[in-house]
């Protein structure tokens, strides 16, 4: 048995969770023995988007007390024992030299506190906001040399990718066979990956411009939704009715592009049709753009999918893929969901697909644990540190 501590701040989450894999290393049984998540979503809301050093100042706020909760809602902290000492004082020092409000805390509060049964901390190191990713890591680097256990650097978009195999119904993993390809989507990335087996992954296709989050995130302020878009624009498109096409006032239905649907590549591109979702909502004007908002974020989901499940049937096809998973917070979508379970079954029955649970979409704490667990027998690098454009 083996429990994974995993932190996650590599965007405007702090996220912490214990992970404990027990069973055979084949067939583990997986428990979340805790999922503390302090979301900042409302205070960046203000600014339209995530401001990085905000970020890293709620981070450093909110990681101690994120962890307190996790580790008491896995009743893992046991009465103090330990006493203080001057070196391991100088030394987490100097671990949270550029955290110093976060080095105050950890010393009102973690340093004395037994070390708790967890095995291996795991914590994302890339890819990300430098300042807010920093936050996690060297939070983690203390932990590591003030409990004495082995960090696992995990990369960011590893976590999203293994976050459809976990079963929490079952408790069970989801079997993969290879080759898988995953299609990740979240709001700084879109990528088609090619997995030929545990930890070897091959990005075939990637987004030349915008993320496919972030188009849905700069189409809802195009909109005067607020942030994030993704789910307001989601919410929007579910009310906009087939028939709308804007008859009544005798405007052409709303058509938007589906951007480099038919090129030979497997990468997107989503700038364009934001472009287009700009001019549309000039060319009709405040009055008819807010009549018509409706088809305009039915028509923006619609051409988003068409495009991600267009290509991922195609690369499925040629790369002979056995199993293909969906992982990011754009995977939390309705529209993707659906679309992308009806094309497998339809075109491709022989293929299992796995989605994930919605509270493993969003940037989450769990998947970091699962992907350690994964890629446990990966050598780590000497030198950990945070890296914001971190590659698979
Ligand atoms: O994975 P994630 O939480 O953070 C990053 O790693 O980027 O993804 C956040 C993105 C945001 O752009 C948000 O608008 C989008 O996921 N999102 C959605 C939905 N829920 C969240 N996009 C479309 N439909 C949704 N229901
Ligand atoms: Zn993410």
């Amino acid at each position: 048995m083996s429990r994974i501590l995993a932190i996650e701040t590599s965007c405007d989450e702090t996220a912490i969770a214990i992970v404990e894999f027990s069973g055979s290393q084949r067939n583990p049984k997986i428990k979340i023995l805790s999922n503390i998540i302090s979301s900042q979503v409302k205070l960046h809301a203000k600014y339209g988007g995530v401001v990085p050093n905000l970020a890293k100042r709620e981070h450093q706020r909110n990681l101690v007390p994120v962890l307190l909760q996790a580790l008491k809602e896995a009743d893992l902290i046991k009465p103090q024992t330990q006493s203080e000492n001057k070196t391991t004082i100088n030394k987490l020092r100097a671990i949270l030299d550029r955290e110093p409000e976060l080095f105050k805390r950890f010393l009102k509060k973690i340093i004395s506190l037994e070390t708790p049964e967890v095995d291996v901390i795991a914590v994302t190191h890339g890819p990300g906001l430098a300042p807010a990713l920093w936050a996690g890591v060297n939070f983690a680097k203390a932990l590591s040399y003030l409990w004495n256990k082995p960090l696992v650097p995990v990369n960011h978009m590893a976590g999203h990718l293994y976050s459809p195999l976990l079963d929490a119904k079952s408790h069970e993993l989801k079997s993969v066979k290879f080759p898988a390809l995953a299609l990740l989507v979240s709001g700084g990335h879109t990528e088609l990956v090619l997995m030929s087996g545990h930890g070897k992954f091959k990005v075939i296709g990637e987004t030349l411009d915008d993320a496919a989050g972030e188009a849905f995130d700069k189409v809802a302020r195009i909109l005067g939704l607020k942030y994030p878009g993704g789910p307001e624009i989601s919410r929007l498109a579910d009310q906009a009715k087939f028939d709308f096409n804007a008859a009544e006032d005798g405007l052409h239905p709303v058509k938007l592009p589906r951007p480099v649907i038919n090129s030979q590549n497997y990468n997107f591109s989503f700038s364009g049709l934001k472009t287009a979702v700009l001019y549309l909502t000039r060319d009709l004007g405040e009055e008819k753009t807010k009549k018509l908002r409706f088809a305009v974020a039915k028509e923006f989901q619609d051409a988003v999918v068409d495009v991600l499940i267009s290509k991922t049937i195609r690369a499925a096809r040629e790369y002979k893929i056995k199993t293909i998973l969906l992982g990011g917070g754009v995977a939390a979508n309705k529209l993707l969901r659906k679309r992308m379970a009806e094309e497998i079954e339809k075109k491709l029955p022989a293929i299992n697909y796995w989605l994930p649970a919605l509270f493993m979409t969003g940037d989450n704490a769990p998947m970091i644990a699962l992907a350690a667990y994964f890629m446990r027998k990966k050598k780590a690098p000497k030198q950990i540190g945070a890296d914001a454009n971190l590659k698979f």
